[in-house]
């Protein structure tokens, strides 16, 4: 007997459209014995229909009206692919509100809007699947919502960005600048032309607050969480940083503490021992404490054509396998808590500190002086680069709040000795 079609509507075939259309072309036969169900794309929504995409397309499969997908009956299964907020949105939202199951890569919609479209799924009954969204091929939304799902998540940890992850590897082996390696991030494509979302860290922290969602069961938004990018990072600052036994990474990092949930992405110093640590080039991973299961971490490719269309495809799968089972949505929204977020001000760090002085007697002394009015505790002091009269002192703390250290720092700077706060960096990882 020749197994149950689903039709499926694809919106978008660009680079992730097109990687989902080769693997479920590729792997039609496999995916059909494994799911008992054949997944069929009978529409796809694109801007431009004459445009070459080298791929073997049915004849009238390629339409520019929305309506030929959201609106027709015979299609159950939507695939999200477009990207952005604008007409991916209001696509997401008729397609789950007609009760058609979805699957979506987009971060960007899920980490500003996933409230009202898991909502929207569960009344409706429908899948509203993300595995692609963060981390692009690597397993982790399915890890959290499943097979980690018997712990309580303490902490979860990622290298989110492929593009700045890529960055940071290069400026670490060349003792390369930011602007030189951006350059380069941008002649190889990991780099867009406008690189604000993954070098400003928007992209990360969007990432980070679906999987802090997900680890804590609580809602979590962009807009909760701090966010720096890592436009200052210096190669001075790498190399310190691994004289110091440490390597420089743009974390996402989210932490379930006694003060509430506390949700950041910045670059931070992380210990060359720590997993992380050893993870290079565009690769992204997502390390993860469980009170069962102790430390994990899942590797892997965060971007790319067939690596994220590997986790659109078993979404698909998932989603399908449900509709044949008639059990769709039968995983939904984890969000049944409503959790505090801790403010910034009350986390706590280990610190590095960069700062330009005048080298002459008497100067640590002031500084230590204001530190310790602030009840910041130092735990090493090095003096660097010094030339003529100027000298580079690099500093690391012993954990305090940032609110202590901020307002150290506020007092540092007016100071006559204080050329100029380089830069400041939280460590992370040490625990
Ligand atoms: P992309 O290459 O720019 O492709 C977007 C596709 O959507 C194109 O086929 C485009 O049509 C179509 N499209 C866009 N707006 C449309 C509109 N208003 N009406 C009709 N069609 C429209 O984007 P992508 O890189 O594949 O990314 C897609 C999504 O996956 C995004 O949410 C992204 O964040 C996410 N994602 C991407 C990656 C990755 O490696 N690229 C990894 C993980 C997640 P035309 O082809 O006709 O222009
Ligand atoms: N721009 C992202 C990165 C990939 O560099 O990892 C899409 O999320």
């Amino acid at each position: 007997m020749s197994p149950r079609v689903i039709k499926v509507g694809l919106l978008g075939l660009g680079t992730v459209g097109g990687g989902v259309y080769r693997v479920l072309h590729k792997n039609r036969e496999l995916i059909a014995r494994k799911t008992g169900v054949g997944l069929e794309i009978a529409k796809i929504l694109v801007r431009d229909p004459h445009k070459d995409r080298g791929l073997p397309l049915a004849p009238g499969v390629l339409t520019t009206d929305p309506h030929a997908i959201l609106d027709n009956p015979e299609i159950e299964l939507v695939v999200e692919v477009m990207g952005g907020t604008g007409a991916a949105l209001e696509y997401a939202r008729r397609a789950l509100a007609q009760g058609k199951s979805l699957v979506t890569a987009n971060k960007d919609m899920l980490a500003a809007h996933g409230k009202e479209l898991f909502r929207l799924a569960q009344e409706r009954g429908a899948d509203l699947l993300f595995e692609a969204s963060v981390a692009g091929g690597i397993p982790i939304i399915r890890v959290l919502k499943q097979c980690l799902a018997a712990n309580r998540i303490e902490q979860v940890i990622g290298i989110l960005n492929g593009t700045t992850n890529y960055m940071l590897t290069r400026m670490t082996a060349e003792g390369s600048d930011f602007q030189e390696v951006l350059r380069a991030a941008q002649a190889l494509g990991y780099a867009e032309a406008d690189p604000t979302n993954d070098v400003e860290g928007y992209d990360a922290a969007r990432k980070t607050a679906i999987l802090a969602s997900i680890a804590f069961n609580t809602r979590i938004s962009f807009k909760d969480v701090y966010v720096e990018g890592i436009t200052k990072i210096t190669a001075a600052d790498i190399t310190y940083a691994r004289e110091l036994g440490y390597v420089i990474k743009l974390l996402g990092i989210a932490k379930d503490t006694p003060e509430g949930i506390e949700v950041r992405t910045h670059p931070a110093l992380l210990p060359q021992t720590h997993p992380l640590a050893a993870v290079q080039d565009a690769f992204n991973a997502v390390f993860v404490r469980g009170d069962a299961v102790g430390d994990t971490m899942f590797y892997g490719r965060g971007a790319g054509d067939l690596p994220t269309a590997s986790a659109v495809v078993a979404d698909m799968m998932d989603a399908a396998r449900n509709i044949l089972h008639r059990v769709p949505g039968i995983i939904s929204c984890t969000c049944f808590e409503e959790r505090p977020l801790k403010p910034m001000g009350r986390v706590r760090c280990k610190n590095y500190v960069r700062l330009r002085v005048v080298d002459r007697p008497g100067v640590l002394a002031q500084i230590a002086k204001v530190f310790g009015d602030h009840q910041v505790s130092l735990a090493a002091v090095t003096q660097k680069d010094t030339r003529g009269d100027r000298a580079e002192l690099v500093l690391i703390t012993h954990e305090v709040a940032e609110q202590n250290l901020r307002d150290a720092l506020a007092d540092l700077g007016p100071l006559e000795v204080v050329e100029e706060i380089g830069n400041v960096l939280r460590v992370e990882g040490d625990d």
